[in-house]
Parts: structure tokens; sequence; C-alpha cells
């Protein structure tokens, strides 16, 4: 198969270990029960479905011709079918299987601009009995990204979630981690609230594991970062809406905008920046702002403000006083509100105490707007954060430790949950 027609079709087959991991601990299916995969492929989930419940009756259906006619010499006792998953009549069935593709505008029906794995599991969600079950392979990102919030509460609203996995990196050469969802459609909402689901972090209840705002669904904590993460966010106030957020420039051609030679006016890039410090900026823009994809007015980098790696695990900042450019790999934000010290959050934002709290709750290499909205920030009197601001600002990388501490002490974290936040941190 062609690398395009491949990407179109989302044609990632699931290698069979996964398979087999995947649909280990299913329960066992009674005489007849009907398994179906809505985007089978070459049959790899059907194959090790049949391995397992001998006696259940297997349906599978892909709109790529060979692939089909290849499960059907894999499969044939089973049904396979050149069919559209989404819309193939189908009704009351007992367990759906498989990997359906991913990424947007994919299927036949899925509209332009929709996750087509979200589509492949309301329609799963669709056609199951009550009782019945799904065994999905999804994109990580689907369980905590913020496009896809109304999919997760349509599935919390609809299924009880027995199992949610985090299995990575798993198709060779794609870099798109991804999770195991098993779930059962489940009418009955006390029990779905008070579902166990199992994660490799320990079980955890549905109610617990929606309470998020975001309905984020995290498989990788365990109830002690559970515990600590409300204890950071019980007390604490935010950013949203007192801060201004400066998007970074993207030149859309940075080969003829950026150099590394001495025209031209210095601009901050992701690299540039560490905890506490701005490097002396590698590179220079030599086009006019205006003539780049996306900048801000050059007023809104003109000013004191706080600059975060925008592509990376945890928050990494500094402040810039010196009113410079930033690229779109170092964002930024001015501080509107007169209560906050821009060194100040800095330091914040640097703590093991926010880092264990984005990494927790976020998976994705990214620091984005909202996380930074929703960071808690600890309580703070406006002495402890004037002696933070200026230990910032004067020391910076030398006083992170004494930062470290004092931060740690304004969220009120006890030393065994100061342990547990670098380990977690350090971990991820
Ligand atoms: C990620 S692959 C998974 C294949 C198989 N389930 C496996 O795991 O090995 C996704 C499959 O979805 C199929 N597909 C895409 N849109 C579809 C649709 N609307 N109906 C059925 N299959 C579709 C592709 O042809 C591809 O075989």
């Amino acid at each position: 198969m062609q690398a395009s027609t491949k990407r179109a079709l989302g044609a990632y087959y699931t290698p069979a270990p996964l398979v087999a991991e995947a649909l280990a601990g299913l329960p066992p299916l009674p005489e007849g029960a009907q398994v179906v995969d809505l985007a089978c492929g070459d049959g790899a989930w059907l194959a090790e479905a049949q391995t397992r419940w001998p006696q259940a009756q297997l349906l599978g259906m892909d709109i790529d011709e060979p692939a089909v006619e290849r499960a059907a010499r894999r499969l044939p006792e089973a049904e396979l079918l050149v069919a559209d998953g989404l819309s193939h009549p189908l009704d009351s069935v007992d367990l759906i299987v498989g990997n359906p593709p991913w990424g947007i505008g994919r299927g036949k029906r899925v509209r332009r601009g929709e996750e087509s794995a979200t589509r492949f599991l309301l329609r799963a969600l669709e056609v199951l009995r009550p009782g019945g079950r799904l065994c999905l392979l999804l994109p990580a990102a689907w369980l905590e990204v913020g496009a896809h919030r109304e999919a997760r509460d349509f599935l919390l609203h609809h299924a009880a979630i027995e199992r949610l996995e985090y299995f990575g990196d798993v198709f060779p050469g794609v870099l798109a981690p991804a999770a195991l969802l098993v779930a059962r459609r489940e009418p009955d909402a006390r029990l779905r609230s008070s579902q166990w689901v199992a994660t490799a972090a320990g079980r955890v209840q549905q109610a617990q594991l929606s309470g998020d705002p975001e309905r984020a669904l995290n498989p990788r904590l365990g109830a002690r970062d559970r515990a600590l993460i409300a204890k950071l966010e019980g007390r604490a106030h935010r950013l949203a809406g007192r801060v201004t957020f400066i998007l970074g420039v993207v030149t859309g051609k940075n080969a003829a905008a950026l150099t590394e030679g001495e025209s031209g006016e210095p601009i901050i890039s992701g690299r540039d920046v560490s905890a506490y410090r701005i490097g002396s900026p590698a590179r220079r823009l030599v086009l006019p702002l205006d003539e780049l994809q996306q900048a801000a007015p050059a007023s809104a980098y003109r000013r004191v403000k706080v600059v975060y790696r925008f592509i990376s695990t945890h928050p990494v900042a500094a402040v810039d006083e010196d009113g410079r450019l930033t690229l779109n790999s170092a964002n930024a934000f001015a501080v509107d509100d007169a209560g906050l010290e821009p060194h100040y959050l800095a330091a914040v934002l640097n703590s093991t105490a926010a880092r264990f709290w984005h990494v927790s709750r976020h998976s994705l290499p990214r620091v984005l707007k909202t996380h930074l909205e929703r960071l808690p920030l600890p309580p703070a009197r406006a002495r402890d954060m004037a002696t933070i601001a200026a230990l910032a600002k004067e020391k910076g990388p030398a006083a992170a430790e004494e930062l470290d501490d004092r931060i740690f002490r304004l969220y009120a974290l006890t030393p065994g949950e100061r342990t547990h936040a670098r380990s977690r941190w350090l971990r991820s």
C-alpha cells in the first residue's frame, strides 16, 4: 500500500501481541455472541477473537477491498464485508473490537474536521446491546485533548469504563501514542459512576476519573497522584483573566525569515529559554512582522513578559525584561494583575509542584495556554511573593532549590508529598 493511501485510510495495523493484550481480561462470551470489528483491516483483532472465543460469530468490515480479501483468507468462518463501518446496519452487538482509523476526516462518512476515532467510538456505543462491550485502541490524546471533551462526556453518560490503559507509541514510525479503552454500555447511571476502572496505576472509580472539568480521562494517575492534585487545586487561584497571552511568531517560511547572522532583530526561540534565564537568542528575524504567517502586533512583544517553552512536558519559564520578539516555540504572557509579579510567576511555573501538576494532568509534550490558565497557583501573601520574586530575579537558577522549597511551603505540602511530587515529575 502506498504511504499516502495508508495515511488516507488510517491503515496502521495493530501488532498481534498488542491485540492479545487488549482482549485479555475480557469476560467469556456466550455461544453465538456477535463480535464485530468496524474497521477490520486484514483481520488481526478478529483472528485473536476467534482463538479466544471459538463459539462466537465474527463480523468484520472495511472499506479497503484488498484488506478485506486478506482477512477473508485468514478467517474462512467469519463474515467479512467491504462496507462502511459507520453506516452498515447493525444492532444489539455483544462486543466491538478493533483499532479504528485515527485522525481528521478519515472514513467515508466522517465530516471534515472531526476525529474519525470519535465517530467509530460513538457508532460502537450506538450498535452495542445494553451490557455489550467495546474494546478499542484510540489515540491517547483523545483521552485528554479539549476538542474531544464532548465525545468523552457522551461516553461517560452511556458506558461504564472497565479498563483504560496507556500503551504508548505502538506503531513503528508513527509518533502517536495509543490508549486502550474497554467499556460496557450501561444505562444505569449509578452503576456507571460507581464502576471501578482498571488502570496501570491502580483502580479508580469512574466518578473520580471523570471529575476533571475537561472530562480528561487520565489513566496514568495513581491514588497518591490524585490526592496530591486535589490538594494543589484545592485552595489555589488561577492565571485565567489576569494575564494576556502573546502568541509567538509563526513565520510560515523559517528559511527566508530567520538567520543566525548579524542582521535583523533577535527573536527568542524555545531552545533559548531555560528555567529563570533566557540565553542570547541564537536567531534573528529578518522580515517585517506583517509579512509573516502569524504574529501579534509589535507592541505586544515590547514589554516585560513571562516567556515559556511551548514544546515541553512541563513548564520552563523566564522573564524577558527587554521586550524582545518570541518565536512560537517560546510563547509568552504579560501580567495584567498588579498583585502578581512576573518573576514570582516564573518561579511558580519552574517549581516541582507546578511541574508535577503539569505532567500529571497532561501527557503530551506541549505547554498550552489553557494549561497555564488552569495551573493552580498557591495562596501567597504579598510579602512571600516579593521575597520569591526578588530571589528569582537576582539569583535565578542558583537559587532553584530554595525557590522550590519556598513554593512547596506555599502549597503546604508535607515532606512525603514533596518527595512524591519530585519522583513523579522526574519519572515522567
Ligand atoms: C488503524 S487501521 C486498523 C485495522 C485493523 N483493525 C487492525 O488493527 O489491524 C484502520 C482501518 O480502518 C479502515 N477504514 C477507514 N475508514 C473506514 C470506514 N468508514 N469503514 C470501515 N473501515 C474503514 C482502513 O481501511 C483501515 O484498514
